[in-house]
């Protein structure tokens, strides 16, 4: 009786941990950006946010998320500039997605100022965050 116990807890220890750590992350930063005034983010505006297209004068004209990441959050993306793949975006394709808030945070800053020429409002990122963590 007591092997298949503790494979059986070994089983739960393993899986649910690591989706509580992802879980907490997302809550802290939702509830940050609410308190910020994000009370009308949604994982719809996120999407549309991802694909719409900022700064199309600009060197790498047509510049939205979408860019590097593709319109698909399930697949690969590929850095305009570089040329270098980024792996996919979703949670459930990639666990170390939205696992850590200072990464979630640095890549917002830097890729809202690239993408749209300024940083997002926390409801653009609460929507973000919506529409990633699928
Ligand atoms: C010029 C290319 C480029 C564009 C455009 C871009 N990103 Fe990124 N993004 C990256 C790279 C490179 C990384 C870091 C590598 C990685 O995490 O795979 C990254 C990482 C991220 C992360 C970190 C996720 C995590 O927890 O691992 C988030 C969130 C993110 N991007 C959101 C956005 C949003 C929102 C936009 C549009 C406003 C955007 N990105 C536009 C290249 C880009």
């Amino acid at each position: 009786m007591k092997t298949p116990y503790l494979v059986f807890m070994l089983l739960i220890s393993t899986q649910i941990i690591p989706a509580q750590a992802e879980n907490n992350t997302v809550t802290t930063l939702l509830q940050t950006y609410a308190s910020l005034g994000a009370t009308e983010a949604s994982a719809a505006q996120g999407k549309q946010l991802w694909r719409k297209v900022f700064l199309s004068n600009s060197e790498y004209s047509e510049r939205s998320c979408a860019s590097c990441h593709t319109e698909d959050l399930n697949a690969p993306g590929k850095h305009i500039k570089t040329g270098k793949s980024i792996k996919p975006m979703a949670s459930s394709v990639n666990p170390e997605r939205l696992s850590d808030k200072k990464k979630v945070e640095k890549w917002f800053k830097r890729n809202c100022k690239w993408t749209m020429g300024r940083e997002c409002t926390a409801q653009e990122k609460a929507s973000f965050l919506l529409y990633i963590n699928n």
